[in-house]
């Protein structure tokens, strides 16, 4: 019997999650009360690391989540009330993400394991933003739309798996946005006081101007998009109302390809429930939109709340309890990083077999 094994029926059960896919070091724990039958985040405790200049650097990424695990996990521990070796599984993201990042989490998780004696459960990080946003809404079978700085997707649950009905062929819509604003000179940072440099930049436009809208099918592609505003914009550097219609231009093309790829996907699939997650569901044009559509189509509309939208440690923690409850779990030696590990490749055994 492992340390972490509950003794009997009653006991509270407790996981811990690890993230590190990318600039986020994160640590959560979830609470499953065994008499209530009831889950509750007691942790939720992050750093984030912040590049100087430029976009993301691994490496740099990397050193900073070893410098900050100790203390967060410290953090986390001290505001769930509890100590590691109250801890049933450690829950780790594996992947998709940056190789040097990913290393960081799963070393931690390795030894957290072995020299503790607790289950170790490998989460997939797509996965788990979109168990977060269901735990958080009560959704149970919705069309999800995950995007984030990596990922823009349109998926639904099918035969125990995440199937992707669309997404990006190219970059995604974070990514998009981080780079046109990163070469146009005003990130980083890429947030100020919770707004996207692309919604400060949109508010000094004036007027729309037409961009390449490019959808294939059901997926979608954004290269062509960046490309043209980048050239508009280095045309208009020093005009601010005219970069400004350059932003607002391209938020409101991207945006618009992603809601017609989501609104053909739910007139397709006639879902009930609809659900925004990843980085980018905390903005509030998308949302806006969003809403909108839904509504057109008599669906329920939830997108998740900051706090939870970006990376953290609690949607580990909460997926990390699902693969617990349902054996999925592994030897600590076995716990490897898989930098495209994709959504679609993933068994889940909570999910409904049809
Ligand atoms: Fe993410």
């Amino acid at each position: 019997m492992h340390i972490g094994d509950p003794k009997n029926t009653e006991d509270n059960i407790y996981v811990l999650g690890i993230e590190s896919t990318s600039h986020t070091f994160g640590i959560g724990i979830v609470e499953y009360n065994s008499r209530k039958k009831s889950l509750k985040i007691i942790a939720n405790e992050y750093d984030r690391y912040v590049p100087a200049k430029g976009g993301i650097h691994p490496r740099e990424a990397a050193l900073h989540h070893t410098r900050v695990a100790p203390q967060v996990l410290k953090k986390a521990l001290e505001k769930a009330g509890t100590k590691i070796t109250d801890i049933n599984a450690i829950a780790v993201s594996l992947g998709p993400g940056l190789g040097p990042c990913l290393r960081v989490g799963a070393s931690l998780a390795r030894f957290l394991a072995s020299y503790y004696k607790i289950r170790l459960v490998p989460v997939n990080h797509a996965v788990a933003h979109i168990e977060i946003g269901k735990y958080l809404f009560n959704f149970k079978d919705p069309l999800i739309i995950y995007v984030s700085g990596g990922n823009t997707l349109i998926a639904i649950q099918k035969k125990k798996k995440y199937r992707v009905l669309g997404e990006t062929l190219d970059i995604p819509l974070g990514n998009l946005f981080d780079t046109f604003t990163r070469e146009i000179g005003l990130s980083p940072p890429y947030v100020v006081n919770g707004k996207h440099q692309i919604d400060i930049c949109a508010e000094w436009g004036k007027e729309f101007i037409p961009l390449p809208y490019t959808i294939k099918g059901s997926d979608l592609s954004f290269s062509g998009l960046l490309t043209a505003a980048l050239i508009q914009a280095k045309k208009h550097i020093n005009n601010k109302v005219e970069l400004g219609n350059i932003c607002l231009s391209l938020r409101e093309t991207a945006f618009n390809m992603l809601v017609e790829v989501a609104e053909r996907s739910l007139v397709l699939t006639r879902k009930k429930e609809v659900l925004l997650v990843g980085g980018v569901a905390s903005n509030k044009y998308l949302r806006e939109k969003l809403v909108i559509m839904t509504k057109m189509h008599e669906a329920k509309y939830a997108g998740t709340p900051p706090e939870y939208a970006g990376d953290n440690g609690a949607m580990i923690a909460l997926t990390g309890f699902l693969g617990y409850v349902h054996g999925v779990y592994i030897e600590p030696e076995k716990a490897f990083i898989r930098q495209r590990w994709r959504l679609d490749e993933v068994e889940l055994p909570w999910l409904p077999n049809q």
